[in-house]
């Protein structure tokens, strides 16, 4: 079981593996065996409960997240992962438990205002305005830092005008950075789905987020193309420094780019700890193997 759930792809997408942090459970901060250092915890979800009517999709979940981790959410369909990252982005109000973002608590906030936070995603099924330049979808990411509104535009129009030179230039960046400036004026209707996952990371990054929530980056693609969105991934981590939340089903992935892995099953915490750690828990092994949904 071990072996095929363990790094069954792990050669294929990253021929070296990085290795887990050192002791996640210290509250200081830790340096991973690799040398990357983990901060404190910025994000603490507690004893979180959410339900829609009489479906419990999550109950009594706690878990955190350091700053510049990589922190894997794995678990069957329906599992409720992706409405724990809709907890996180604030789409989802629980109707118990508490988050603190960086120590302060925080309740009912709406999502633009956790947008403004730094807290940026993408989405389990992509959710891009097809018809859309790849260009003018990424240039939407950066909603959130634009100053200016219609007022001001008229108003002071210099001002106005210089912003929207910074946020070109800042879009013009991460398109250079993800590799897709040949596609920038393609519409992103006709562009091949692993492409369009990209260009929503694209958008995602043109936020400037502190911490990123990926929810199956990778779900649909090919070898190759899970290879290019791990690497950008794991650049991401390096060279912006970026926390992580990514949901994925690949194991292998999972295992080679995760720092800690927290596993939920039918809405409840099985297991969490590094990809080792939870990969060799028994609770983790029944719910992939006993499994039939
Ligand atoms: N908006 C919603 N309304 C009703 N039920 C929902 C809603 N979102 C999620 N659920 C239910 O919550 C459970 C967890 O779903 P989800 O978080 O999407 O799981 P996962 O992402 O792990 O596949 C499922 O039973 C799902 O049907
Ligand atoms: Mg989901």
């Amino acid at each position: 079981m071990n072996t095929t759930m363990k790094r069954h792809l792990s050669s294929e997408i990253l021929p070296s593996g990085l290795p887990p942090v050192a002791s996640p459970d210290d509250e200081a901060p830790v340096v991973a065996a690799n040398g990357r250092r983990i901060g404190e915890v910025i994000l603490d979800l507690q004893n979180i409960s959410l339900s829609f009517g009489g479906v419990k999709a999550l109950t009594d979940i706690s878990f955190d997240v350091r700053e510049h981790e990589i922190r894997a959410i794995i678990g069957p369909n329906g599992a409720g992962k992706s409405s724990m990252i809709n907890v996180i982005n604030g789409v989802y109000h629980p109707q118990k438990g508490r988050i603190l973002y960086r120590g302060q608590p925080r309740a009912g906030m709406h999502p633009s205002a956790i947008a403004r936070q730094g807290i940026a995603r993408t989405f389990q099924n992509i959710a891009l305005f097809k018809g859309m330049t790849v260009l003018d979808n990424i240039m939407t990411g950066r909603n959130t830092k634009m100053r200016s509104g219609l007022f001001s535009n008229a108003l002071w129009w210099g001002a106005a005008r210089n912003e929207e030179i910074e946020h070109r230039r800042k879009v013009e960046e991460v398109i250079d950075f993800l590799e897709i400036q040949h596609i920038r004026k393609t519409p992103v209707g006709r562009l091949p789905y692993g492409l369009q996952k990209r260009v929503e990371l694209a958008r995602a990054l043109a936020a400037e987020p502190h911490m990123l929530l990926l929810d199956e980056p990778m779900a649909g693609m090919n070898v190759e193309e899970k290879q290019d969105m791990c690497r950008f991934i794991l650049d991401v981590n390096d060279q912006f420094g970026t926390t992580i939340v990514l949901i994925e089903h690949d194991m292998g992935v999972v295992m080679d780019i995760s720092d800690r892995v927290v596993v939920l099953d039918y809405g409840k915490k099985i297991g969490d700890g590094t990809p080792d750690e939870v990969m060799s828990n028994p609770e983790v092994i029944k719910a992939y193997l006993g499994t039939s949904h």
